[in-house]
């Protein structure tokens, strides 16, 4: 496992470009199984998440190149295969995505238990239970799970929670069942809708993306097309709190502001003078201390606080002085970075669900471990601002939902380094 370096102390100045979205991309890559035709996807970010998902489709006996350095053709038309491989299960629980898709396809899909971040138990019972109401019969098997159909017929599926992979492998299968699906309480997230807008440049229909109920009227023929992923709103809020935190002025290229409600919003109010220079560029401007504060955040569903910026939202507030409490409500535990944390000084009090983050003390460097993608993130921030040297191991982690951070952060003015 490889590392990453941090040296603390520096401002951060300049200008960062955000990349195509890896939670939006991996879905669609996934709904491109169903084509009856090639899909050129611009703005696909080059992580490690995606080329899983690469050998996901191959594995299926998709063809998929490289058309340049963030443009994917994926052709669809050799697929033939319904095993997942066991391992690219275990590399990453999206992988779970292709179920819907390969059940559309080609009437069966087989499945391994997920693996992925390492962010609490995440159960796959929603999307099962909505595949099973579109006409799929899932039998498990020894680890493994095989659904099968004649045909996916449409239906009511109401989630008893808005999950968001659940809603995605739904919206999926039912664009190619018989008839009319409505999915109740399903997620709003922006990747949904970008999810939706993609299946109707393949010729789907789907109404409602974005709300709480979508309407899905399924189609025989899905086309090939040509499609640019929405920008990474993950990767846009942990620039953004990178900079609030080590202090400096950052531009934001290529952010969508609407994307992230709740953060800037918490930002101003600590003090960080965020503008929105227009409908894809954001100035964050930290300012040169923080007053004592008293925030209380909780993470929610779509539009609430999202989960995957937590860990790093986290790290931000060990800078500015007074108590916090953050309360996690997405994932059961997910809150393992504040030992992390801890380890660099940080005055952390937390159980599973929520953390007392006593802030506005100094940090020191420490060797440190990524427990998941976004708490890896958490920890890079909070090396930018540590007396001394962090050392991170698991920067394979990292990288799985981040492109070139370390050099985009040097771009920055950071002190990052890769081992
Ligand atoms: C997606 C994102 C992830 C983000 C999460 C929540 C991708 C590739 N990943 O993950 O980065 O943190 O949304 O915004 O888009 N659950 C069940 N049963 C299920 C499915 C989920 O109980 O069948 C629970 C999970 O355990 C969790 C909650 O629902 O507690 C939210 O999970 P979900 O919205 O499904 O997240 P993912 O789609 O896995």
């Amino acid at each position: 496992m490889g590392e990453f370096v941090v040296r603390g102390g520096n401002r951060l100045e300049g200008a960062v470009r955000i990349n195509g979205a890896k939670n939006a991309a991996l879905p669609i890559m996934a709904a491109t199984i169903m084509a009856h035709d090639p899909v050129l996807l611009h703005g696909i970010p080059r992580l490690r998440d995606v080329d899983v998902m690469i050998r996901v489709l191959q594995s299926v006996g998709a063809t998929v190149q490289w058309a340049s350095n963030h443009d994917l053709l994926i052709d669809p038309r050799p697929i033939q295969h319904y095993v997942v491989p066991s391992e690219l299960m275990q590399e990453m629980r999206a992988s779970l995505f292709v179920t819907g898709p390969l059940l559309a396809r080609l009437g069966q899909a087989q499945v391994f238990q997920p693996g992925g971040c390492n962010i609490g138990d995440r159960p796959i019972d929603l999307h099962v239970e909505g595949l099973r109401h579109l006409g799929a019969v899932p039998l498990e098997g020894d680890g493994t799970l095989l659904l099968q159909c004649q045909k996916l017929q449409g239906a009511d599926i109401h989630l008893s929670y808005p999950s968001v992979g659940a809603t995605e492998n739904i919206m999926m299968a039912a664009s190619r069942a018989i008839g009319d699906t409505r999915i109740r309480n399903a997620a709003m997230e922006p990747e949904i809708v970008d999810l939706a807008q993609f299946l109707e440049t393949m010729g789907a229909v789907v109404r409602g993306a974005g709300t709480s109920e979508i309407r899905i009227v399924g189609q025989e023929h899905l086309c090939g097309s040509e499609y640019t992923i929405i920008p990474d709103r993950i990767e846009a809020g942990t620039f953004a709190l990178a900079t609030a935190t080590a202090g400096g002025h950052v531009l934001l290229k290529n952010c969508l502001p609407d994307h992230v409600p709740g953060l800037w919003g918490r930002m101003r109010e600590i003090g960080v003078d965020v503008r929105e220079i227009d409908a894809e560029n954001m100035e964050i401007i930290a300012p040169e201390r923080y007053r004592p504060a008293s925030i209380s955040l909780h993470t929610n569903p779509y539009p609430g606080f999202a989960t995957d910026l937590q860990p790093q939202f986290m790290a931000f507030l060990l800078k500015v002085p007074g108590v916090h409490l953050i309360s996690e409500r997405v994932f059961e535990s997910r809150l393992g970075h504040a030992r992390e944390l801890r380890r660099m000084g940080a005055q952390i009090v937390a159980d599973q669900r929520v953390a007392m983050i006593y802030g506005g003390h100094s940090l020191h460097g420490a060797q440190v471990r990524a427990l998941d993608l976004r708490a890896g993130a958490a920890l890079v921030i909070a090396g930018l601002i540590a007396e001394t040297p962090t050392v991170i191991a698991g920067r394979e982690i990292i990288e799985r939902g981040y492109e070139n951070l370390a050099t985009r952060l040097q771009g920055l003015g950071a002190d990052v380094t890769l081992t």
